[in-house]
């Protein structure tokens, strides 16, 4: 043909963390103050896809929309450090074989959408950047000789999130010693299938673009909050260990004390910042003693707990809960929000964990 095009299209999912990743050492490598660890939910509801496409007749100057719109490829940005990455691992793969085209030097064109509200503290910079990075491995055919650790590691130089999203199931992201970030990368925990019981509820307070970007956020609460450094230091590490655990044993109770005090440690060293950021509001907290009051109810009857919340940097509710519970807790609710439905401010908008799928 006149014209040779490459092209890839991957889609990546959205991860809720249970250990929030909040606060930057590095903010150009993007290394965190602190480990972290999630739960990659299914693509069902919330997904990015991506499409990457190397074209010999593009003219030069990498281009990216994203939902329609297109956006600038700053010469120093995130956008820009992302697609060199990536751009060397495929000269590192052709200089080995003299057989493949150059693609490594070739204009590169991206489009990529997100199937859900873009900002709205629901993890949209975590599926995008994951795609983005999942899109570009596939079109240089960087797997197997890659691996999902070493794309995470790029992924991570998108947004931090991102890189927990290359995986499916129970996720860590090991924040790393090195000053160069080479070993700032995610690792499974566990796969899905290890606890597919566990099921993930969301619950949409408000898909309105939230007011203090993550890494706005991060940068004043590292400035700023003396409970942060308590965080970093006294509370984290312990919970990573114990989480972990959790996961391994399928042992909810346990899993859901630390995904809850976890996320309001996190929402506390937000108000601990000056001046101090709310990403909960009347709602968010509503739905926090609700699941309090049902916990406490359930464990009152020799029962274990009945779901876990945790929020991140907006007001929107995640519920983990096993399947068995997951209709009690959609019919209280129902009870409790009467008015909710997909027009008003509480929308239920998905559920089920499921293995990630690229
Ligand atoms: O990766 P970012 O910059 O979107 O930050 C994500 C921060 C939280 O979602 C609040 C916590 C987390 O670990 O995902």
């Amino acid at each position: 043909s006149s014209s040779t095009v490459y092209q890839a299209t991957c889609s990546a999912p959205v991860n809720i963390a249970v250990i929030k990743y909040w606060g930057k050492k590095d903010t150009t490598l993007i290394l965190p103050t602190n480990d972290s660890l999630s739960v990659t939910l299914d693509q069902d509801h919330l997904r990015s896809v991506t499409t990457a496409r190397a074209d010999a007749s593009f003219k030069s100057g990498d281009r990216l929309w994203l939902n329609g719109e297109e956006e600038t490829i700053k010469a120093e940005g995130r956008l820009r450090r992302c697609i060199d990455e990536m751009k060397k691992l495929r000269q590192a793969k052709e200089s080995n074989d003299s057989t493949l085209p150059k693609l490594s030097e070739w204009t590169v064109h991206v489009c990529s959408e997100n199937n859900f509200p873009t900002a709205a503290g629901l993890a949209s910079s975590a599926s995008g950047f994951a795609a983005l990075i999942a899109s570009l491995a596939a079109l240089y055919e960087l797997q197997p000789e890659v691996s999902s650790s070493e794309l995470s590691r790029i992924a991570r130089q998108g947004s931090g999130s991102a890189c927990r999203s290359l995986f499916g199931g129970y996720v860590a992201w090991q924040g790393g010693e090195d000053a160069s970030g080479q070993d700032s990368l995610a690792v499974e925990v566990a796969p899905q299938s290890h606890w597919p019981d566990l099921q993930a509820l969301i619950c949409v307070v408000s898909d309105a673009k939230k007011g203090t970007p993550s890494t706005a956020g991060m940068q004043r609460t590292v400035a700023t909050s003396p409970l942060l450094q308590h965080r970093i230091k006294h509370v984290v590490p312990e919970r990573m260990t114990k989480i972990s655990q959790a996961i391994q044993k399928r042992d909810f109770d346990t899993f859901a004390e630390i995904t809850m005090a976890d996320s309001n440690n996190f929402h506390a060293c937000c108000l601990d910042t000056a001046p101090p950021i709310f990403y909960m509001n009347d709602v968010s907290r509503a739905i926090v003693q609700l699941v309090e009051e049902l916990n406490r109810a359930n464990e009152a009857e020799g029962k274990g707990k009945l779901a876990a919340y945790t929020y991140d940097a907006g007001p929107n509710a995640v519920l983990y809960a096993p399947k068995a519970n997951i209709a009690t807790i959609l019919q209280t609710i129902r009870h409790y929000f009467p008015n909710a439905d997909f027009d008003d401010t509480f929308d239920l908008l998905g559920k089920g964990v499921n293995a990630s799928h690229r």
